[in-house]
């Protein structure tokens, strides 16, 4: 580990029936864009309390922002800011809300053409303003209600987005507003924080102890947690642990000053956005495949993962690895998650669409090292069949 930044402004109002305290918090005399989904927060009651929260203020509301947000949809709500100068934006939602509503707080000042924010991949935006955002999150999974990123669909693509000035400026986690989510977004969400931590943990080993250390204590939470807020779900210790694992998996903290390797979520992205399987699905499907193919490459964070978060001690490296790989996708699987790309009723033949658009998106040198090629892209895509 060299020498590291971090850095993260958001003010985290955590716990149960907290949001009348969005009348401290929201600027006094704010015009508020209130930006949800496809309409649960109104089903389960939350839109109601936020708007209570928001008191004497001027709203406006802007619904349907949709799983996997479009750039179509999100456009409708940049022209509603510029035209009701809107000043404060929240977002009342999942990671799909959240990320949608942080395109809109860099669009809407931004004076040039708004796709092309969607072309800066992990480095961070030009802009030199964003309309303040915060957040009301109802799914833990993405951690974006604590990060700077977003994730936006365009076009076939989904392209990451990133800027300092993006981060919420605050986020209200109750749980309670999680209990209403079906079984299988509460496993995604357990998929998703999951892989979010492999990703910034099982690459190559610098002496990061403190990061590797919470890494693995967060990965053995999970473990723990996963299967009981999955069976019981107004359970509010246990849905409290996931809320709060799933914000620490991307805040940025485990992450800082290691090396992180998204070749997971780049993939998994692709599919995605060609066959429509849910985010978490087609991190399940990749990440065991991955490892199968780049043991050698991480072998030491491997071994490392196989004893300390899943207790494996015996057997030659080898056998550790296959043991901390199998016990990977058990425990996915053991959530309802399927592993295998052949589950989700995509044919082998279409593999060589996700190679193209892994090569139209530019993902040809991804991983910790920059060494993986669509032709290791193409051999992961296969071994996720088998
Ligand atoms: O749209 P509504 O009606 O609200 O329903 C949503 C949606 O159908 C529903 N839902 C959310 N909260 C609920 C609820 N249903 C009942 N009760 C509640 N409390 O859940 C469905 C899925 O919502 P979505 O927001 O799409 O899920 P998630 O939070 O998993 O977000 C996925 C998106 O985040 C991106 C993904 O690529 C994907 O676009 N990611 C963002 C990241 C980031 N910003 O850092 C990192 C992640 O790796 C990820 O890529
Ligand atoms: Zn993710």
């Amino acid at each position: 580990m060299q020498s590291f930044d971090y850095f993260n402004p958001t003010h985290i109002v955590f716990g149960q029936d907290r949001l009348a305290e969005l009348d401290k918090l929201v600027p006094q005399n704010a015009k508020v864009l209130v930006l949800y989904g496809g309409g649960s927060v109104k089903k389960f009651g939350t839109l109601d309390k936020v708007l209570n929260g928001l008191g004497q203020r001027e709203v406006i509301e802007f619904g349907g922002i949709e799983p996997n947000p479009q750039f179509d949809t999100l456009m409708r709500a940049v022209e509603l800011v510029r035209k009701e100068n809107i000043d404060f934006l929240l977002a009342v939602g999942g990671g799909s809300v959240m990320d949608g509503t942080k395109f809109v707080s860099a669009a809407a000042p931004y004076e040039g053409s708004e796709e092309s924010l969607l072309q800066h991949g992990f480095s961070p935006l030009p802009i030199e303003k964003a309309v303040p955002l915060a957040t009301v999150a109802t799914l833990p999974a993405t951690g974006s209600e604590m990060n700077m990123g977003a994730v936006i669909s365009y076009q076939g693509g989904k392209f990451p987005v990133m800027s300092p000035m993006l981060f919420p400026k605050f986020s209200f986690l109750d749980p309670t507003l999680t209990f209403s989510l079906p079984k299988v977004q509460v496993a995604n969400g357990v998929v998703d924080a999951f892989v979010h931590i492999l990703e910034q943990y099982v690459t190559f080993p610098v002496n990061a102890s403190v990061q590797d250390r919470t890494a693995e204590g967060l990965l053995k939470t999970l473990i723990e947690t996963g299967p009981v807020t999955l069976a019981e779900p107004e359970n509010y210790d246990a849905r409290a642990t996931l809320v709060w694992s799933a914000t620490w998996a991307l805040n940025g903290f485990i992450g800082a000053g290691v090396p992180q390797d998204w070749s997971t979520h780049m993939i998994g992205h692709e599919l995605t956005a060609l066959f429509g399987i849910d985010h978490a699905q087609s991190l399940a499907i990749i990440q065991p495949s991955l490892w199968a193919l780049r043991k050698d490459k991480k072998r030491a964070k491997l071994l490392q993962y196989a004893e300390r978060v899943w207790d494996i001690t015996e057997g030659d490296e080898e056998e550790r690895i296959e043991r901390a790989i199998s016990k990977t996708r058990a425990f996915f699987e053991s959530l309802g998650v399927k592993t295998r790309l052949s589950e989700y009723g995509v044919k082998r033949e279409q593999v060589s669409d996700v190679i193209n658009a892994l090569e139209a998106h530019g993902m040809v040198a991804m991983s910790e090292t920059g060494d993986l090629t669509l032709e290791t892209s193409r051999q992961i895509l296969e071994h996720s069949y088998a």
